[in-house]
C-alpha cells in the first residue's frame, strides 16, 4: 500500500490533476484518497465498491444517509458487495446491508482537459435481485468508446421497497438510494475525469422503470443527468405502481422470526436487529410484492406517479434526450412456453440434465431457435 506521504509526492506528477499512473491509480478527491486498480482487459482504471451512502444503523429500512469522507486511503478494489437478496442464479441468500456502493470505470484517455461523458447504469431485477458486480455489468465493451461507466447498488426487497405509512419507512427507499447515487456522481465524477454535464442515465427492465421515475422526480433546479436510455420498460409498465401497503407483511415477517406484535414500528425495530439473511428469508416466506409507493406528505418524499398521471408534466425532462426501446421476443423463455414449437425445442434443451447449467453452446442453440421463430415473424 502506498503511504500518504509517498502519495503526496506522486500526486505532483500527474495525468489527471489527481491520478497517479502505475499499477494502482491513487486519486486525491474531496472525499479523501481513493486507490483503484488497473484493468487487465483494456486501457482503463477501475474504482470498485466506493460507498456513496450509508445505512441508518438504527433503521435499516429507512432512508440512507450521506457517507462521511475517508480518513485513510480507501481501497476501491471489491466489486462483490451485494445488497441482501436471494441471488438470481443460484438462489442462495447473499448480501450485506452495507451495500450502497458504486463501481467507476475510467478510460486512461480521461484527463482534466479531456473530461469524458458518463454512462450511469441502473440494473433491473424486479425490486428483489441485482447487483453492480462485473460478473453481470462489466465495462469491457462500453469503456472502449471513451466513456466513463458507473454502476451502483441500491437496496432491494424489504430493505429497499417497504411501503408503510410512517415517516421512518415512507416507501421508495431504494429509489432514494438511487437518487443519492445520482447526486454523488454529479458531485464527484469530475474528480474521476468525467464531465458532469454529459451524464446518461441508462437502465433495463426494472432499471428502466427507475430511470423513468428518476426523470419524473427531477426538478428544474437539480438536473443530475442530461440523457436517458430506457431499455424495455417504463414507469407506465404494469409492473410498476401496484402501490401496496406492507403493514401486514411486516407483522408477519416479525412473527415468522419470533416476535409477536401488532405495532408496525415495533416490528421494524425488531427486524432492524435481525441478521439480514433471515430477514430476506422471512420476506420470501410471506411473499411480499414490491412496487413504487405513493408516499404520504412526509419530508423528502420521492415523487412517484399515480395511475391517473398519464398526462403529467415532467419539468425535469426539459432538454433531456431520450432513447427508448424493447427487445424482440422479450421474455420468450417465460411466455413462449405456451407455444408448442418453442416449448418442444426449449424443453429439450433446458430440461436435459446434460444442459444444466447452460453452456455458451446451449445459449447459442436457444438463440438460434428464437431467431428462427422471429424470421418466421411469429407473433409471440
Ligand atoms: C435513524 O433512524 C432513527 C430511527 O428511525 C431516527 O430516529 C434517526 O433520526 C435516524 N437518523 C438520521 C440521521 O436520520
Ligand atoms: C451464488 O452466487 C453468489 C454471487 O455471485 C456467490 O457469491 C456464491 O458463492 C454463489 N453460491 C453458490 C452456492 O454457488
Ligand atoms: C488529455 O487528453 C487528450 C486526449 O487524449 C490529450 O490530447 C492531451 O494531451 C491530454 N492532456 C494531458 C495534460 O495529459
Ligand atoms: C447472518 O447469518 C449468516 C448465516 O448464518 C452468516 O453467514 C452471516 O455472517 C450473518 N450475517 C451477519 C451480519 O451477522
Ligand atoms: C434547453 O437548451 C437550450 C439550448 O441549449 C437552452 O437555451 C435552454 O435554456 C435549455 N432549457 C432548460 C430548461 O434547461
Amino acid at each position: 500500500m502506498i503511504g500518504v506521504n509517498c502519495a503526496c509526492v506522486l500526486i505532483a506528477a500527474l495525468l489527471l490533476p489527481n491520478i497517479v499512473t502505475g499499477e494502482k491509480p491513487l486519486l486525491k478527491t474531496r472525499l479523501g484518497l481513493i486507490q483503484g486498480l488497473e484493468a487487465d482487459d483494456g486501457d482503463y482504471y477501475m474504482f470498485l465498491g466506493i460507498p456513496y451512502a450509508k445505512i441508518n444503523e438504527s433503521n435499516l429500512f429507512g432512508e440512507s444517509l450521506p457517507h462521511p469522507p475517508f480518513d485513510t486511503i480507501f481501497e476501491a478494489n471489491d466489486d462483490s458487495i451485494m445488497c441482501p437478496q436471494r441471488e438470481e442464479f443460484n438462489q442462495t441468500i447473499q448480501g450485506t446491508i452495507n451495500c450502497l456502493t458504486l463501481n467507476i470505470y475510467v478510460p486512461k484517455t480521461a484527463n482534466s482537459t479531456n473530461k469524458l461523458p458518463v454512462l450511469l447504469y441502473v440494473y433491473g431485477g424486479n425490486y428483489i435481485v441485482g447487483f453492480n458486480g462485473r460478473y453481470m455489468y462489466g465495462p469491457k465493451y462500453l469503456v472502449r468508446h471513451d466513456i466513463i461507466i458507473v454502476v451502483f447498488n441500491y437496496r432491494l426487497g424489504p430493505y429497499g421497497f417497504l411501503c408503510l405509512d410512517i415517516p421512518e419507512v415512507p416507501g421508495n427507499q431504494g429509489y432514494k438510494d438511487q437518487k443519492n447515487a445520482l447526486r454523488w456522481v454529479y458531485n464527484y465524477i469530475e474528480e474521476f475525469g468525467g464531465d458532469r454535464n454529459k451524464i446518461t442515465l441508462d437502465g433495463h427492465s426494472f432499471g428502466a422503470i427507475s430511470v423513468d421515475l428518476l426523470l419524473h422526480s427531477m426538478n428544474e433546479n437539480e438536473k443530475l443527468f442530461d440523457k436517458v436510455i430506457l431499455q424495455s420498460e417504463g414507469s407506465l409498465s404494469p409492473y410498476a405502481k401496484l402501490q401496496r401497503l406492507h403493514e401486514k407483511s411486516v407483522l408477519k415477517m416479525a412473527r415468522h422470526l419470533g416476535t409477536n406484535t401488532n405495532d408496525v414500528r415495533q416490528a421494524i425495530t425488531f427486524l432492524s436487529s435481525v441478521n439480514s439473511s433471515l430477514v430476506i428469508e422471512a420476506s420470501l416466506k410471506v411473499s411480499i410484492v414490491y412496487s413504487d409507493c405513493i408516499e404520504k406528505t412526509f419530508n423528502n418524499a420521492f415523487k412517484s406517479m399515480s395511475n391517473s398521471d398519464w398526462n403529467i408534466k415532467v419539468p425535469g425532462a426539459k432538454n433531456v434526450s431520450f432513447m427508448i426501446g424493447n427487445t424482440e421476443n422479450e421474455l420468450i423463455h417465460v411466455y413462449g412456453l405456451d407455444i408448442p414449437e418453442i416449448s418442444r425445442d426449449l424443453d429439450q434443451i433446458l430440461r436435459s440434465s446434460k444442459y444444466s447449467p447452460l453452456t455458451a453452446i446451449d445459449t447459442y442453440e436457444i438463440a438460434k431457435i428464437i431467431h428462427g421463430l422471429s424470421q418466421n415473424e411469429r407473433n409471440v
